[in-house]
């Protein structure tokens, strides 16, 4: 494109983003949650839309702020974090770096609970997987559906083995063997799994592998432009 035409490589492109841990009530003071800074999936955002996408973050409860240029939807649990990211749809891309609790308690107590000497058993349901339920859309499925996937060991063979069962396009797999590094660190090691290749990025800043992985993925919508 020539200068004056050159728009921004994502511009016209929706984008939506899930970042952050959910929290899942077990009354009205507790929670289970999964340990995630949102950095990552906040930074993805900005990174989007510094490239001109239209981007809305659907965010758990994090301790960073909202990325300027962005709509951000608040969610406490992934029950809501999935409504808000359905409400969000039709998008061009879904990028899925939230650490979703797996299971929420069944039947949450309405006050709050109190020590009795018997701890109290806890009945777990799983949680809707947000990222599958849009990935295996028949309607409305973004074209470019990308997941991430924290592992402790085999890294690649499991993200592989996700990306098929999740019917995503890519997924983000990174090592957290060393998590305190990681989990609320600035920077991520990352391996992009795609259908035919596996890509090792070195050891970057989030907002670098946030910035590389928009740049890839405005490559891909561009080559269908004249
Ligand atoms: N994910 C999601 N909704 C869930 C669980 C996970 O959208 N309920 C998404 C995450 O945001 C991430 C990907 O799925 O993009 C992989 O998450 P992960 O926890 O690694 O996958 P699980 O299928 O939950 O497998 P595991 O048993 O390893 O936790
Ligand atoms: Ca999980």
């Amino acid at each position: 494109a020539g200068q004056a035409g050159a728009a921004l490589p994502l511009a016209g492109r929706r984008v939506v983003v899930t970042s952050g841990p959910t929290h899942e009530p077990i009354d009205p003071v507790r929670y289970i949650a999964n340990r995630s800074s949102g950095r990552q999936g906040h930074a993805i955002a900005a990174a989007a839309a510094a490239l001109g996408a239209e981007v809305v973050l659907v965010s758990g409860p994090v301790s960073i702020p909202d990325p300027a240029g962005v709509t951000v939807r608040h969610v406490e649990t992934a029950v809501e974090m999935l409504a808000a990211v359905e409400a969000a749809l039709p998008a061009d891309v879904g990028i899925f770096t939230a650490a979703v609790a797996d299971w929420r308690v069944a039947g949450e107590a309405s006050q709050k609970m109190k020590k009795t000497g018997a701890a109290p058993k806890l009945a777990l349901v799983e949680n809707p997987d947000i990222l599958a339920t849009v990935a295996k859309r028949a309607v409305d499925r973004p074209r470019l559906v990308v997941g991430f996937a924290a592992e402790t060991e085999n890294v690649v063979a499991y993200a592989k083995a996700k990306r098929q069962r999740k019917g995503c396009d890519w997924i983000i797999a990174n090592d957290v063997s060393h998590a305190t590094g990681i989990m609320g660190g600035d920077n991520n090691t990352v391996h992009v799994v795609t259908a035919d290749t596996v890509e090792d990025w070195p050891d970057l800043p989030k907002t670098e592998v946030a910035a590389r992985l928009v740049a890839r993925i405005a490559r891909l919508f561009q080559e269908d432009r004249p």
